[in-house]
Protein backbone atom coordinates (compact mmCIF):
# COMPACT_ATOMS: atom_id res chain seq x y z
CA UNK A 1 0.00 0.00 0.00
CA UNK A 2 1.26 3.28 -1.10
CA UNK A 3 1.22 6.21 0.92
CA UNK A 4 1.88 9.99 0.61
CA UNK A 5 3.57 11.84 3.15
CA UNK A 6 3.54 15.56 3.44
CA UNK A 7 4.51 18.06 5.61
CA UNK A 8 7.01 20.88 5.68
CA UNK A 9 8.61 20.08 9.12
CA UNK A 10 10.75 17.51 7.80
CA UNK A 11 11.27 15.81 11.73
CA UNK A 12 7.58 14.86 11.86
CA UNK A 13 7.69 13.52 8.00
CA UNK A 14 10.75 11.51 9.05
CA UNK A 15 9.50 9.94 12.07
CA UNK A 16 6.09 9.53 10.28
CA UNK A 17 7.98 7.68 7.33
CA UNK A 18 9.54 5.54 9.53
CA UNK A 19 6.76 4.47 11.60
CA UNK A 20 4.86 3.89 8.19
CA UNK A 21 7.80 1.73 6.92
CA UNK A 22 7.62 -0.40 10.04
CA UNK A 23 3.90 -0.94 9.43
CA UNK A 24 4.27 -2.02 6.22
CA UNK A 25 3.49 0.38 3.72
CA UNK A 26 5.57 2.15 1.16
CA UNK A 27 5.89 5.52 2.10
CA UNK A 28 6.73 8.15 -0.25
CA UNK A 29 7.63 11.94 1.42
CA UNK A 30 6.65 15.71 0.06
CA UNK A 31 7.07 18.84 1.32
CA UNK A 32 4.06 20.84 0.08
CA UNK A 33 0.89 20.64 -2.24
CA UNK A 34 3.06 21.06 -5.42
CA UNK A 35 5.40 18.52 -4.65
CA UNK A 36 2.83 16.19 -3.80
CA UNK A 37 0.64 16.72 -7.05
CA UNK A 38 3.98 15.79 -8.84
CA UNK A 39 4.19 12.68 -7.29
CA UNK A 40 0.34 12.08 -7.87
CA UNK A 41 0.89 12.37 -11.21
CA UNK A 42 3.16 9.99 -11.77
CA UNK A 43 1.51 7.02 -9.80
CA UNK A 44 -1.15 5.95 -8.08
CA UNK A 45 -1.50 6.64 -3.59
CA UNK A 46 -3.71 4.38 -1.47
CA UNK A 47 -3.72 7.35 1.06
CA UNK A 48 -2.24 10.75 1.20
CA UNK A 49 -1.24 12.45 4.82
CA UNK A 50 -1.05 15.92 4.74
CA UNK A 51 -0.52 19.39 6.84
CA UNK A 52 -2.11 22.11 5.92
CA UNK A 53 -0.34 24.75 6.59
CA UNK A 54 2.68 24.39 4.18
CA UNK A 55 4.32 27.15 1.80
CA UNK A 56 3.59 26.78 -1.79
CA UNK A 57 0.26 24.90 -1.93
CA UNK A 58 -1.17 24.31 1.79
CA UNK A 59 -3.21 21.01 2.47
CA UNK A 60 -6.28 22.65 1.70
CA UNK A 61 -5.40 23.42 -1.74
CA UNK A 62 -4.26 19.96 -2.42
CA UNK A 63 -6.97 17.98 -1.31
CA UNK A 64 -9.07 20.04 -4.08
CA UNK A 65 -6.83 18.89 -6.84
CA UNK A 66 -7.02 15.31 -5.05
CA UNK A 67 -10.62 15.95 -5.52
CA UNK A 68 -10.02 15.79 -9.50
CA UNK A 69 -8.34 13.05 -9.57
CA UNK A 70 -9.64 9.55 -11.58
CA UNK A 71 -8.91 7.02 -8.13
CA UNK A 72 -8.19 9.71 -5.75
CA UNK A 73 -6.31 8.29 -2.76
CA UNK A 74 -8.06 8.88 0.97
CA UNK A 75 -6.85 12.01 2.37
CA UNK A 76 -5.75 12.22 6.42
CA UNK A 77 -5.06 15.57 7.40
CA UNK A 78 -2.68 16.03 10.56
CA UNK A 79 -2.44 20.01 11.34
CA UNK A 80 -1.55 21.90 14.45
CA UNK A 81 -3.93 24.81 13.06
CA UNK A 82 -7.02 23.06 13.58
CA UNK A 83 -10.16 25.32 14.00
CA UNK A 84 -13.81 24.08 13.53
CA UNK A 85 -14.23 25.76 10.60
CA UNK A 86 -11.47 23.70 8.65
CA UNK A 87 -12.60 20.90 10.17
CA UNK A 88 -16.38 21.08 8.90
CA UNK A 89 -14.71 22.26 5.01
CA UNK A 90 -12.23 19.26 4.78
CA UNK A 91 -15.07 16.81 5.78
CA UNK A 92 -17.30 18.42 3.23
CA UNK A 93 -14.21 18.08 0.78
CA UNK A 94 -13.98 14.40 1.50
CA UNK A 95 -11.19 14.20 3.67
CA UNK A 96 -11.50 10.54 5.97
CA UNK A 97 -10.24 11.78 8.91
CA UNK A 98 -8.44 15.07 10.73
CA UNK A 99 -5.69 14.37 13.72
CA UNK A 100 -4.43 17.15 15.68
CA UNK A 101 -1.06 17.55 16.61
CA UNK A 102 1.24 17.11 18.74
CA UNK A 103 0.20 13.09 18.15
CA UNK A 104 -0.37 10.43 19.43
CA UNK A 105 1.96 7.82 17.09
CA UNK A 106 -0.24 4.41 18.18
CA UNK A 107 -3.60 6.96 17.10
CA UNK A 108 -2.31 7.71 13.77
CA UNK A 109 -0.93 3.90 13.05
CA UNK A 110 -5.18 3.07 13.80
CA UNK A 111 -6.41 5.80 11.82
CA UNK A 112 -3.84 4.76 8.48
CA UNK A 113 -4.97 1.11 9.07
CA UNK A 114 -8.70 2.14 8.95
CA UNK A 115 -8.05 4.09 6.20
CA UNK A 116 -6.41 1.62 4.41
CA UNK A 117 -8.61 -1.19 5.10
CA UNK A 118 -11.56 1.21 3.50
CA UNK A 119 -9.60 1.79 0.27
CA UNK A 120 -9.25 -1.16 -0.51
CA UNK A 121 -12.71 -2.55 -0.07
CA UNK A 122 -13.69 0.78 -2.33
CA UNK A 123 -11.41 -0.84 -4.59
CA UNK A 124 -12.50 -4.18 -4.12
CA UNK A 125 -16.31 -2.47 -4.64
CA UNK A 126 -15.04 -0.67 -8.08
CA UNK A 127 -13.40 -3.37 -9.44
CA UNK A 128 -16.11 -5.95 -8.86
CA UNK A 129 -18.21 -3.20 -10.90
CA UNK A 130 -15.95 -2.87 -13.77
CA UNK A 131 -15.79 -6.82 -13.99
CA UNK A 132 -19.51 -6.74 -14.24
CA UNK A 133 -19.56 -4.11 -16.99
CA UNK A 134 -17.00 -6.01 -18.65
CA UNK A 135 -18.65 -9.62 -18.23
CA UNK A 136 -22.41 -8.17 -19.41
CA UNK A 137 -20.40 -6.45 -22.40
CA UNK A 138 -18.72 -9.75 -23.26
CA UNK A 139 -21.39 -11.59 -22.84
CA UNK A 140 -23.77 -8.81 -25.18
CA UNK A 141 -20.93 -9.00 -28.24
CA UNK A 142 -20.69 -13.30 -28.11
CA UNK A 143 -24.30 -13.03 -28.51
CA UNK A 144 -24.63 -10.97 -31.07
CA UNK A 145 -23.74 -11.03 -35.10
CA UNK A 146 -24.61 -7.32 -36.00
CA UNK A 147 -21.74 -5.32 -36.41
CA UNK A 148 -23.87 -2.20 -35.46
CA UNK A 149 -25.05 -3.78 -32.18
CA UNK A 150 -21.48 -5.25 -31.32
CA UNK A 151 -19.82 -2.00 -31.84
CA UNK A 152 -22.53 0.32 -29.78
CA UNK A 153 -21.97 -2.45 -26.84
CA UNK A 154 -18.36 -1.76 -26.71
CA UNK A 155 -18.21 2.02 -26.57
CA UNK A 156 -20.69 1.84 -24.06
CA UNK A 157 -18.92 -0.46 -22.02
CA UNK A 158 -15.30 1.38 -23.07
CA UNK A 159 -17.02 4.84 -21.60
CA UNK A 160 -18.31 3.47 -18.33
CA UNK A 161 -15.77 1.10 -17.57
CA UNK A 162 -12.86 3.75 -18.12
CA UNK A 163 -14.99 7.26 -17.28
CA UNK A 164 -13.91 8.55 -20.74
CA UNK A 165 -16.43 11.59 -22.22
CA UNK A 166 -16.15 9.98 -25.37
CA UNK A 167 -15.00 6.30 -27.61
CA UNK A 168 -14.39 6.24 -30.75
CA UNK A 169 -13.72 3.61 -33.03
CA UNK A 170 -12.11 3.45 -36.12
CA UNK A 171 -11.96 0.37 -38.47
CA UNK A 172 -9.76 -0.54 -41.42
CA UNK A 173 -11.32 -0.77 -44.83
CA UNK A 174 -9.90 -3.76 -46.54
CA UNK A 175 -9.49 -1.87 -50.08
CA UNK A 176 -7.58 1.24 -48.78
CA UNK A 177 -6.25 -0.63 -45.79
CA UNK A 178 -6.91 2.50 -43.77
CA UNK A 179 -8.58 3.31 -40.40
CA UNK A 180 -12.17 4.51 -41.16
CA UNK A 181 -14.12 6.33 -38.00
CA UNK A 182 -16.72 3.78 -37.87
CA UNK A 183 -18.80 4.48 -34.51
CA UNK A 184 -18.83 6.74 -31.67
CA UNK A 185 -20.22 7.14 -27.83
CA UNK A 186 -20.63 10.09 -25.91
CA UNK A 187 -20.85 9.86 -22.37
CA UNK A 188 -21.08 13.70 -20.98
CA UNK A 189 -21.83 16.95 -22.55
CA UNK A 190 -24.74 17.29 -25.07
CA UNK A 191 -25.47 15.06 -28.48
CA UNK A 192 -24.56 18.11 -30.37
CA UNK A 193 -21.28 18.67 -28.81
CA UNK A 194 -20.31 15.06 -28.96
CA UNK A 195 -21.43 14.79 -32.86
CA UNK A 196 -19.38 18.26 -33.66
CA UNK A 197 -16.30 16.84 -31.51
CA UNK A 198 -16.28 13.30 -33.62
CA UNK A 199 -17.21 15.99 -36.57
CA UNK A 200 -13.48 17.60 -35.93
CA UNK A 201 -11.33 14.45 -35.72
CA UNK A 202 -9.45 12.87 -38.43
CA UNK A 203 -12.56 10.51 -40.64
CA UNK A 204 -9.75 8.57 -42.10
CA UNK A 205 -6.50 7.65 -40.45
CA UNK A 206 -3.54 5.90 -42.69
CA UNK A 207 -2.63 2.31 -41.32
CA UNK A 208 1.04 2.81 -41.75
CA UNK A 209 1.01 6.25 -39.99
CA UNK A 210 -0.60 4.35 -36.82
CA UNK A 211 1.46 1.00 -37.01
CA UNK A 212 4.56 2.64 -35.46
CA UNK A 213 3.14 3.60 -32.27
CA UNK A 214 1.59 0.02 -31.87
CA UNK A 215 4.33 -2.05 -32.73
CA UNK A 216 4.54 -4.44 -29.86
CA UNK A 217 1.90 -2.75 -28.37
CA UNK A 218 -2.20 -3.38 -27.82
CA UNK A 219 -2.60 0.17 -25.87
CA UNK A 220 -1.00 3.33 -25.65
CA UNK A 221 -1.84 6.35 -23.26
CA UNK A 222 -1.13 9.56 -24.85
CA UNK A 223 -1.17 12.94 -23.35
CA UNK A 224 -1.22 16.30 -24.99
CA UNK A 225 1.62 17.43 -27.70
CA UNK A 226 2.97 13.66 -27.71
CA UNK A 227 2.89 12.30 -31.17
CA UNK A 228 0.23 9.68 -31.44
CA UNK A 229 -2.18 12.56 -29.40
CA UNK A 230 -0.94 14.92 -32.23
CA UNK A 231 -1.91 12.46 -35.04
CA UNK A 232 -5.47 11.35 -34.11
CA UNK A 233 -6.14 14.66 -32.97
CA UNK A 234 -4.48 16.22 -36.10
CA UNK A 235 -7.04 19.87 -36.71
CA UNK A 236 -9.06 19.09 -34.18
CA UNK A 237 -9.95 23.18 -32.70
CA UNK A 238 -10.84 20.88 -29.49
CA UNK A 239 -7.71 18.94 -29.37
CA UNK A 240 -6.37 21.27 -26.84
CA UNK A 241 -9.54 19.74 -24.43
CA UNK A 242 -8.17 16.82 -24.89
CA UNK A 243 -6.76 15.60 -21.61
CA UNK A 244 -5.78 12.07 -21.64
CA UNK A 245 -5.96 9.68 -24.79
CA UNK A 246 -6.07 5.69 -24.42
CA UNK A 247 -6.33 4.21 -28.05
CA UNK A 248 -6.09 0.24 -28.32
CA UNK A 249 -5.65 -1.25 -30.98
CA UNK A 250 -7.94 -3.86 -32.51
CA UNK A 251 -6.44 -7.28 -33.42
CA UNK A 252 -8.51 -10.42 -35.07
CA UNK A 253 -7.07 -13.60 -36.12
CA UNK A 254 -3.51 -11.83 -35.45
CA UNK A 255 -4.44 -8.93 -37.79
CA UNK A 256 -4.89 -5.35 -37.18
CA UNK A 257 -8.66 -4.59 -37.71
CA UNK A 258 -9.04 -1.43 -35.79
CA UNK A 259 -8.30 1.08 -33.38
CA UNK A 260 -10.67 2.16 -30.27
CA UNK A 261 -9.84 5.66 -29.36
CA UNK A 262 -11.14 6.99 -25.79
CA UNK A 263 -11.32 10.50 -25.04
CA UNK A 264 -10.81 12.22 -21.45
CA UNK A 265 -11.87 16.44 -21.72
CA UNK A 266 -12.21 16.48 -18.35
CA UNK A 267 -9.34 18.62 -16.52
CA UNK A 268 -6.98 16.70 -14.42
CA UNK A 269 -8.97 13.16 -15.24
CA UNK A 270 -6.14 10.78 -16.88
CA UNK A 271 -6.10 7.30 -18.12
CA UNK A 272 -4.32 4.50 -15.91
CA UNK A 273 -3.04 1.29 -17.53
CA UNK A 274 -5.49 -0.13 -15.93
CA UNK A 275 -8.13 1.14 -17.44
CA UNK A 276 -5.81 0.14 -20.68
CA UNK A 277 -5.53 -3.78 -19.41
CA UNK A 278 -9.27 -3.95 -18.85
CA UNK A 279 -10.60 -2.34 -22.11
CA UNK A 280 -8.04 -4.45 -24.14
CA UNK A 281 -9.83 -7.83 -23.24
CA UNK A 282 -12.92 -6.75 -24.13
CA UNK A 283 -12.12 -4.73 -27.45
CA UNK A 284 -10.19 -8.06 -28.50
CA UNK A 285 -13.43 -9.66 -28.00
CA UNK A 286 -15.22 -7.33 -29.80
CA UNK A 287 -12.85 -7.41 -32.63
CA UNK A 288 -13.42 -10.37 -33.19
CA UNK A 289 -16.89 -10.40 -32.99
CA UNK A 290 -16.89 -7.24 -35.54
CA UNK A 291 -14.99 -9.18 -37.94
CA UNK A 292 -17.46 -12.26 -37.70
CA UNK A 293 -20.75 -10.41 -38.13
CA UNK A 294 -18.88 -8.72 -41.14
CA UNK A 295 -18.18 -12.31 -42.38
CA UNK A 296 -21.57 -13.02 -41.52
CA UNK A 297 -23.65 -10.86 -43.09
CA UNK A 298 -21.16 -11.01 -46.33
CA UNK A 299 -22.17 -14.71 -46.35
CA UNK A 300 -25.78 -13.83 -46.09
CA UNK A 301 -25.64 -11.31 -49.22
CA UNK A 302 -23.76 -13.45 -51.15
CA UNK A 303 -26.37 -16.20 -50.54
CA UNK A 304 -29.13 -14.16 -51.31
CA UNK A 305 -27.50 -12.78 -54.40
CA UNK A 306 -27.23 -16.36 -55.26
CA UNK A 307 -30.98 -17.18 -54.72
CA UNK A 308 -32.12 -14.09 -56.30
CA UNK A 309 -29.81 -15.05 -59.24
CA UNK A 310 -31.66 -18.76 -59.41
CA UNK A 311 -35.02 -17.20 -59.28
CA UNK A 312 -34.14 -14.92 -62.74
CA UNK A 313 -32.68 -18.11 -64.30
CA UNK A 314 -35.71 -20.40 -63.34
CA UNK A 315 -37.39 -18.04 -65.23
CA UNK A 316 -35.38 -16.62 -68.18
CA UNK A 317 -35.42 -19.90 -69.13
CA UNK A 318 -39.29 -20.85 -69.35
CA UNK A 319 -40.88 -18.08 -71.91
CA UNK A 320 -44.28 -18.83 -70.00
CA UNK A 321 -43.41 -17.84 -66.21
CA UNK A 322 -40.89 -14.94 -67.82
CA UNK A 323 -41.06 -11.66 -65.38
CA UNK A 324 -43.73 -13.74 -63.40
CA UNK A 325 -42.53 -12.85 -60.07
CA UNK A 326 -42.08 -9.33 -60.89
CA UNK A 327 -46.02 -8.66 -62.17
CA UNK A 328 -46.92 -10.74 -59.27
CA UNK A 329 -44.90 -8.02 -56.84
CA UNK A 330 -46.88 -5.45 -58.96
CA UNK A 331 -49.98 -6.60 -58.40
CA UNK A 332 -49.36 -7.66 -54.52
CA UNK A 333 -47.86 -4.04 -54.18
CA UNK A 334 -50.75 -2.44 -55.26
CA UNK A 335 -53.10 -4.36 -52.93
CA UNK A 336 -50.79 -3.50 -50.06
CA UNK A 337 -50.83 0.14 -50.74
CA UNK A 338 -54.99 0.15 -51.08
CA UNK A 339 -55.05 -1.68 -47.93
CA UNK A 340 -53.02 0.93 -46.36
CA UNK A 341 -50.43 -1.33 -45.12
CA UNK A 342 -46.90 0.73 -43.90
CA UNK A 343 -43.82 0.89 -45.85
CA UNK A 344 -41.69 -1.63 -44.39
CA UNK A 345 -44.75 -3.85 -45.02
CA UNK A 346 -45.00 -3.48 -48.30
CA UNK A 347 -41.19 -3.96 -48.94
CA UNK A 348 -41.48 -7.50 -47.34
CA UNK A 349 -44.28 -8.25 -49.15
CA UNK A 350 -42.52 -7.48 -52.32
CA UNK A 351 -39.29 -9.37 -51.13
CA UNK A 352 -41.87 -12.24 -50.92
CA UNK A 353 -43.25 -11.62 -54.11
CA UNK A 354 -39.94 -12.06 -56.01
CA UNK A 355 -39.08 -15.06 -54.58
CA UNK A 356 -42.23 -16.95 -54.31
CA UNK A 357 -41.94 -19.45 -56.24
CA UNK A 358 -37.72 -20.08 -55.40
CA UNK A 359 -38.67 -23.52 -54.35
CA UNK A 360 -39.56 -24.83 -58.37
CA UNK A 361 -35.50 -24.78 -58.24
CA UNK A 362 -36.04 -28.10 -57.52
CA UNK A 363 -38.47 -29.25 -60.04
CA UNK A 364 -37.44 -30.64 -63.37
CA UNK A 365 -38.84 -28.73 -66.33
CA UNK A 366 -40.56 -31.32 -68.02
CA UNK A 367 -42.98 -31.13 -64.99
CA UNK A 368 -42.95 -27.03 -65.24
CA UNK A 369 -43.51 -26.78 -68.73
CA UNK A 370 -45.64 -29.67 -69.47
CA UNK A 371 -47.79 -28.36 -72.33
CA UNK A 372 -51.15 -30.44 -70.29
CA UNK A 373 -52.34 -31.41 -67.29
CA UNK A 374 -50.52 -32.92 -64.52
CA UNK A 375 -51.07 -36.44 -63.73
CA UNK A 376 -51.62 -36.62 -59.57
CA UNK A 377 -47.40 -37.32 -58.66
CA UNK A 378 -46.38 -34.29 -60.76
CA UNK A 379 -48.99 -32.28 -58.84
CA UNK A 380 -47.99 -33.76 -55.82
CA UNK A 381 -43.93 -32.96 -56.83
CA UNK A 382 -45.71 -28.87 -57.76
CA UNK A 383 -46.62 -29.18 -53.85
CA UNK A 384 -43.65 -29.47 -52.57
CA UNK A 385 -42.40 -26.01 -54.04
CA UNK A 386 -43.41 -23.46 -51.31
CA UNK A 387 -41.47 -26.15 -48.62
CA UNK A 388 -38.49 -26.08 -50.97
CA UNK A 389 -38.70 -22.78 -50.68
CA UNK A 390 -38.91 -22.75 -46.82
CA UNK A 391 -36.05 -24.24 -46.64
CA UNK A 392 -34.18 -22.28 -49.31
CA UNK A 393 -34.86 -18.82 -47.75
CA UNK A 394 -34.75 -20.28 -44.03
CA UNK A 395 -31.17 -20.06 -43.45
CA UNK A 396 -31.08 -16.21 -44.51
CA UNK A 397 -31.86 -14.25 -40.98
CA UNK A 398 -32.50 -11.11 -42.64
CA UNK A 399 -35.17 -12.73 -45.08
CA UNK A 400 -36.94 -14.79 -41.74
CA UNK A 401 -40.22 -12.62 -41.69
CA UNK A 402 -40.58 -13.51 -45.49
CA UNK A 403 -40.23 -17.81 -44.79
CA UNK A 404 -44.20 -17.57 -43.79
CA UNK A 405 -44.98 -15.58 -46.33
CA UNK A 406 -43.77 -17.90 -49.15
CA UNK A 407 -44.18 -20.91 -46.91
CA UNK A 408 -48.35 -20.17 -47.26
CA UNK A 409 -48.91 -18.83 -50.77
CA UNK A 410 -50.99 -21.46 -52.11
CA UNK A 411 -53.12 -21.89 -48.79
CA UNK A 412 -56.85 -21.58 -49.81
CA UNK A 413 -59.48 -19.31 -47.83
CA UNK A 414 -61.28 -22.30 -47.48
CA UNK A 415 -58.79 -24.45 -46.17
CA UNK A 416 -58.48 -26.84 -49.06
CA UNK A 417 -55.14 -25.16 -50.12
CA UNK A 418 -51.28 -26.67 -49.23
CA UNK A 419 -49.03 -27.00 -47.63
CA UNK A 420 -50.70 -26.81 -44.17
CA UNK A 421 -54.59 -26.76 -45.32
CA UNK A 422 -54.44 -23.58 -43.34
CA UNK A 423 -57.84 -21.35 -43.94
CA UNK A 424 -59.51 -18.07 -43.18
CA UNK A 425 -57.57 -15.62 -41.16
CA UNK A 426 -55.10 -18.49 -40.06
CA UNK A 427 -53.51 -17.77 -43.12
CA UNK A 428 -50.51 -15.00 -43.09
CA UNK A 429 -52.03 -11.58 -44.59
CA UNK A 430 -49.52 -11.47 -46.70
CA UNK A 431 -49.95 -15.23 -47.88
CA UNK A 432 -53.88 -13.89 -48.97
CA UNK A 433 -52.47 -11.09 -50.78
CA UNK A 434 -49.69 -12.95 -53.36
CA UNK A 435 -52.60 -15.57 -53.79
CA UNK A 436 -54.18 -13.16 -55.78
CA UNK A 437 -51.61 -11.82 -57.22
CA UNK A 438 -50.23 -14.68 -58.21
CA UNK A 439 -53.56 -16.33 -59.67
CA UNK A 440 -54.56 -13.56 -61.85
CA UNK A 441 -50.98 -13.60 -63.38
CA UNK A 442 -50.65 -16.59 -64.40
CA UNK A 443 -54.52 -16.67 -65.81
CA UNK A 444 -53.81 -13.60 -67.93
CA UNK A 445 -50.34 -15.29 -69.49
CA UNK A 446 -49.50 -17.37 -72.14
CA UNK A 447 -48.76 -20.87 -71.10
CA UNK A 448 -47.67 -23.72 -73.07
CA UNK A 449 -51.04 -25.84 -72.82
CA UNK A 450 -53.60 -22.56 -73.13
CA UNK A 451 -54.29 -19.04 -74.48
CA UNK A 452 -54.53 -15.94 -71.76
CA UNK A 453 -57.73 -15.38 -70.43
CA UNK A 454 -58.40 -11.53 -71.35
CA UNK A 455 -58.43 -8.98 -68.60
CA UNK A 456 -62.32 -9.17 -67.84
CA UNK A 457 -62.07 -13.08 -67.26
CA UNK A 458 -59.69 -13.76 -65.28
CA UNK A 459 -61.22 -10.80 -62.93
CA UNK A 460 -64.65 -12.60 -63.02
CA UNK A 461 -62.85 -15.60 -62.33
CA UNK A 462 -60.95 -13.90 -59.21
CA UNK A 463 -64.41 -12.80 -58.18
CA UNK A 464 -65.69 -16.27 -58.50
CA UNK A 465 -62.88 -17.61 -55.96
CA UNK A 466 -63.94 -15.30 -53.35
CA UNK A 467 -64.42 -17.12 -50.11
CA UNK A 468 -63.37 -20.21 -52.09
CA UNK A 469 -60.06 -19.62 -53.22
CA UNK A 470 -59.50 -15.98 -51.94
CA UNK A 471 -59.50 -13.77 -48.93
CA UNK A 472 -63.41 -11.68 -49.84
CA UNK A 473 -61.91 -8.66 -48.51
CA UNK A 474 -58.72 -8.66 -50.56
CA UNK A 475 -60.76 -9.72 -53.63
CA UNK A 476 -63.18 -6.36 -53.04
CA UNK A 477 -59.61 -4.35 -52.96
CA UNK A 478 -58.32 -5.96 -56.12
CA UNK A 479 -61.51 -5.41 -58.38
CA UNK A 480 -61.74 -1.79 -56.77
CA UNK A 481 -58.28 -1.74 -58.59
CA UNK A 482 -59.08 -2.92 -62.07
CA UNK A 483 -57.70 0.24 -63.91
CA UNK A 484 -54.92 0.25 -62.11
CA UNK A 485 -53.79 -3.39 -62.47
CA UNK A 486 -54.63 -3.69 -65.99
CA UNK A 487 -52.68 -0.68 -66.59
CA UNK A 488 -49.31 -2.46 -64.69
CA UNK A 489 -50.74 -5.37 -66.77
CA UNK A 490 -49.17 -3.27 -70.22
CA UNK A 491 -45.98 -2.69 -67.96
CA UNK A 492 -44.76 -6.28 -67.90
FE1 LIG B 1 -46.32 -20.72 -56.38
Amino acid sequence: MKVLLVDDDRAIVDMLYHVLLDEGYQPTTATNGIEALEHLSRRSFDLVLTDLKMPRMGGMELLGEIGKLRNPPLVIIITGYATVETAVCAIKMGVYDYIIKPFNIDHVKLTVRRAIEKQRLERENIQLKEMIVLYNASEAISSSLEATRIIEVMLDAACVQSLADLAVLYLRDEMSRDLVLSGHQGSSGTERECEEFVGSLPAVVAENHLRPFFNGHGVRISAPGSPLHELLCAESPHRGEVGSLLSISLKANNRFVGLLNLFSLTPGVTFSDHDGRALYILAAKGAGAIENAFLYENTQQNYLQTIRSFACALEAKDRYTHGHSQQVTRYAEAIARAMKLSVDEIELLGQAGMLHDIGKIGISEAILNKPGPLTASEYEIIKQHPVTGKHILMPITSLSLIVPIVYHHHERWDGSGYPDGLGGADIPLMSRILGVADAFDAMTSIRAYRRPLAPPEAFAEIFRGSGSQFDPAIVDIFLHLRTSVEALMLRG
